[in-house]
């Protein structure tokens, strides 16, 4: 008996690094799996059907059901392909994971509209164009069968777009994004029986050799970071093992698996009357003076 057995996922950007160990993880457990990958670079230029066929045929070759699809799923037209061939091929869907995405890291005074535009368009377009298919079919199946669809979506989502690092402006915005639409999505879709989640993966892989590469040499650092243990946290969201747990985020990588909560109010001031410039800045020290153990404290106050 498989976790998945008689379900149908579908994992974008499956060709490479983590979306393939979770396509991996999710065949080995008895789904059937639509391995999509547009096949790009590293910064999303070019394509190429050979990585999501490569997978297709390693996890056939292991027994399991797969079926590649190579759309560009930050398009309406591949969100809505991607979900069809799911249906049409495998009968259904009960597991969509958006993990699909690509890198192109400027300081913002050196940004081109390209860079950020390519960057917000594979995250974060890219991950509501399947999700709003993929919605629509599951709100029109509990309407038909009048019972909840019991599926799942995990979105992938970053450190960087929690933590806000320097030099990531278009990929942190995309990131923050896909979490705080991770909520919006669990709110909406919560009453057919879908379940929303996000990662925050830490992992080696094309997309970090470069920064994670030259540093983490021991093997056992190695290990924490190999991206089986991030398809290990997907694997925990899409099935029914999570029960009850939706609208979440989970940090996974290095040996540490986290949720992590967002913007909540830290302090405050309040005034009867109108607010002034001046009274709020006599409220300044209030307003920092929190000893809330959750605020890091280098995300108080930058500017100190
Ligand atoms: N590796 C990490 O430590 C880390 C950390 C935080 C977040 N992430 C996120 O995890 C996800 C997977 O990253 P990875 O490290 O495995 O990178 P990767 O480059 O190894 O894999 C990403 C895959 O997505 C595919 N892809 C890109 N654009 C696509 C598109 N428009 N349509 C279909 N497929 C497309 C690529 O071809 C590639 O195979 C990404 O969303 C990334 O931002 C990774």
């Amino acid at each position: 008996m498989g976790l998945f057995d008689n379900k149908v996922a579908i994992v974008t950007g499956a060709g490479r690094g983590i979306g393939r160990e979770e396509a991996l993880l999710l065949a080995r457990e008895g789904a059937a799996v639509v391995v999509n990958d547009l096949g790009g670079a590293r910064s999303g230029e070019g394509s190429d059907a050979g990585p999501a066929q490569e997978v297709v045929d390693e996890i056939a070759t292991a027994g399991g059901k797969a079926a590649a699809n190579t759309d560009d799923i930050s398009t309406w037209a591949g969100g809505e392909a991607v979900v069809n061939q799911a249906i049409e091929t495998f009968g259904g869907l009960d597991v969509l994971v958006n993990n699909a995405g690509i890198l192109r890291d400027k300081m913002s005074f050196n940004m081109t509209e390209d860079e950020w535009d390519s960057v917000i368009k594979v995250h974060l377009k890219g991950h509501f164009a399947p999700s709003r298919f993929a919605a629509a079919y599951w709100r029109q199946k509990s309407k038909d069968t009048g019972e909840s669809v019991n599926a799942k979506i995990v979105n992938t989502s970053s450190e960087s777009g929690l933590y806000a690092n320097a030099g990531q402006a278009n990929y942190a915005a995309a990131k923050a994004g896909i979490a705080s639409m991770t909520i919006v999505l669990a709110r909406e879709l919560g009453r057919f029986g879908v379940r929303v989640n996000a990662i925050a993966p830490v992992a080696l892989t094309r997309l970090t050799e470069d920064l994670m590469g030259g540093v983490v040499t021991d093997d056992a650092a190695k290990a924490s970071l190999d991206p089986v243990n991030v398809a290990a946290a997907v694997g925990w969201l899409s099935s029914d093992l999570s029960d009850g747990v939706s609208g979440q985020v989970v940090k996974i990588g290095g040996g540490v698996c986290q949720i992590v909560q967002g913007w909540h109010p830290i302090s405050e001031i309040t005034s009867d009357g109108p607010f002034t410039v001046e009274a709020i800045a006599a409220g300044k020290d209030a307003l920092f003076a929190t000893t809330d153990p959750g605020v890091p404290p280098f995300l108080l106050n930058l500017d100190s």
